[in-house]
């Protein structure tokens, strides 16, 4: 998997320099103009989700070109060793199979010449029955009282995806039970939390893939202490506390009973790992089917990447739009907006995903990139950023592409809100595009009566250059098997641009210099 020649000497990327010079400045209008059949031409299915990508700036060659360079850094042999277990993560030596675990069919899955496919169905068929023990009230706490509240107790990858799909998820979550999701080593968090919930009814989940991260160690001990200080024993601990990790040693010393331990895998990344143990907030909260049909949405979209010639597949396509902007129009940043309230959390969660994967600046073996990577991920829900920085989007300075995520359908009942809601995201999408003229501005103004000096005063000011590009998400609903398929289309994107960049999207070598350091601090200032 290793490029054999740097990304700009490459002939697809010289070719896509040479195009973007020529045509990269074409206004999208002209090329909508001058193909009627733009939209239905560039806009793809898969995986019950609709992607409209025609308002971008790019052009036939140009997708030609981007998927000649996907051809020509081996993204289709890359793809191949990831889902065939091979070692892909090399500087931790580890296979990235995140993919087993959605994996719904009967087909092995090795690692080492090993099936990991009966370990994965076991993990889950214990997750399934314990959250159904749960919800339906068969598991008890101490006092004989069922579960109301669950504490996940964990952070980065062992949280944000639990806490992104429980709220995204919420309006099928169990009417009996409150999700709670501490991460920040500020007490403030736990204390928050444990202030609004009772101990007896309360379940804690700690999950952490290494068990040894200092914020998740310390809440946890706090939670404990916080349980025994309650009047309950040490033997109802295992009543209240379970723990998700790959480290049964550290698990057991932590006193939490083996027997309440969910495990994966080395081969699970942090930031990959919802489809894991990790996710058992997920099926604790929407239950066991709702869990799966995650997973098999997710599954879906495996089957999309693996299966969609690559001109037509949707991570594909995201992944080189975005290395286009990237290496050629000098974009720093990408902006997602949901219009959903429920998927508040996405662009949170897709932070982790793609900047600790693709926040690299130098490739799998070692040498420095020669282009940029990983742009900066932010985001709020729409029409929430409309009202806060859709302005700079729309008049400043910098060029940011745009993901606008929508579920076609609502969850609640309340009339209109859902139609106004796809109004706002249709109209932002296309006036990023259109702009508006000078000439339309005097227009607009000399109608409402506005003439001379006080007119041209304001003419640029209300000018909006247009041309600024963005994707358009389109997904049936916001149910598990649609979350499952949008999630999973980010991984493979990610990794898509990984293979073009050349980096290890698996590692996070840069969060541990501060780790370090802080625990000397933390001593200096004991
Ligand atoms: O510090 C970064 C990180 O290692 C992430 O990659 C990971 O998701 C998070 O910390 C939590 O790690 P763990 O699950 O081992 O507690």
């Amino acid at each position: 998997m290793n490029p054999s020649i740097p990304l700009t000497q490459t002939p697809a990327w010289r070719a896509l320099a040479a195009h973007r010079e020529e045509a990269g400045d074409r206004p999208m209008t002209e090329l909508f103009a001058s193909d009627p059949a733009r939209f239905e031409r560039l806009s793809v299915r898969g995986a019950g989700l609709f992607l409209d990508y025609s308002k971008n700036r790019i052009d036939d060659r140009g997708l030609a070109l981007l998927a000649e360079l996907a051809r020509e850094r081996g993204l289709e042999a890359a793809r191949a060793a990831m889902f065939a277990g091979q070692r892909i993560n090399n500087t931790e030596d580890r296979a990235v199979l995140h993919v087993a675990l959605r994996n719904r069919g009967d087909a092995a899955v090795e690692v080492n010449g090993a099936d990991v496919m009966p370990a994965v169905r076991d993990v889950l068929q214990r997750m399934g029955a314990f959250a159904e023990s749960v919800r339906d009230g068969a598991w008890r706490g101490h006092t004989g009282e069922a579960i109301t509240d669950i504490v996940n107790i964990g952070i980065g990858g062992s949280d944000l995806g639990p806490a992104m799909a429980c709220q995204a998820l919420a309006a099928c979550g169990h009417p009996r039970l409150t999700m709670h999701f501490v991460s920040n080593i500020d007490g403030d968090h736990l204390a928050g939390v444990l202030a609004r919930v009772k101990p007896a009814t309360t379940l804690f989940v700690v999950a952490s893939k290494t068990f040894t991260t200092i914020e998740t160690m310390t809440n946890a001990t706090s939670a404990r202490t916080w349980f025994l200080a309650s009047g309950a024993g040490e033997a109802d601990v295992a009543k209240h506390f379970v723990a998700v990790s790959t480290n049964a040693e550290r698990v057991a010393a932590f006193g939490i009973d083996l027997a309440n331990m969910f495990g994966f895998w080395d081969w699970v990344g942090g930031r990959y790992s919802m489809w894991s143990a990790v996710g058992l907030p997920i099926a604790l909260y929407v239950g066991r089917d709702a869990f799966e049909a995650m997973l098999e949405g997710a599954h879906a979209m495996d089957r999309h990447f693996v299966d969609a010639p690559l001109e037509q597949n949707m991570p594909v396509i995201l992944g080189l739009l975005g290395v286009w902007y990237r290496g050629f129009f000098g974009s720093a940043s990408v902006s997602i907006a949901p219009y959903a309230q429920a998927l508040a959390r996405l662009p949170a969660y897709l932070q982790q995903l793609e900047m600790e994967s693709n926040g690299k600046s130098v490739t799998r073996d070692g040498r420095p990139v020669d282009t940029p990577t990983c742009p900066v991920i932010w985001g709020e829900p729409g029409t929430n950023g409309q009202h806060a920085f859709f302005q700079l989007l729309h008049q400043g300075t910098d060029l940011i592409p745009v993901d606008f995520i929508a579920p076609l359908k609502a969850s609640h009942s309340l009339a209109d809100h859902h139609r106004l809601l796809l109004a706002n995201c249709i109209a932002q999408s296309k006036a990023l595009m259109v702009g508006k003229s000078a000439a339309e501005v005097r227009a607009e103004l000399s109608s409402a009566g506005l003439a001379g000096e006080a007119l041209e005063a304001l003419v640029p000011h209300r000018v909006f250059p247009g041309n600024r590009p963005s994707n358009t998400l389109l997904l049936p609903d916001l149910s598990p098997c649609s979350l499952g398929a949008l999630v999973a289309l980010y991984e493979h994107k990610v990794f898509v641009q990984s293979v073009i960049w050349g980096v290890n999207a698996f590692d996070q070598w840069g969060v541990e210099l501060g780790k370090q350091i802080a625990t000397r601090i933390a001593a200096e200032l004991a």
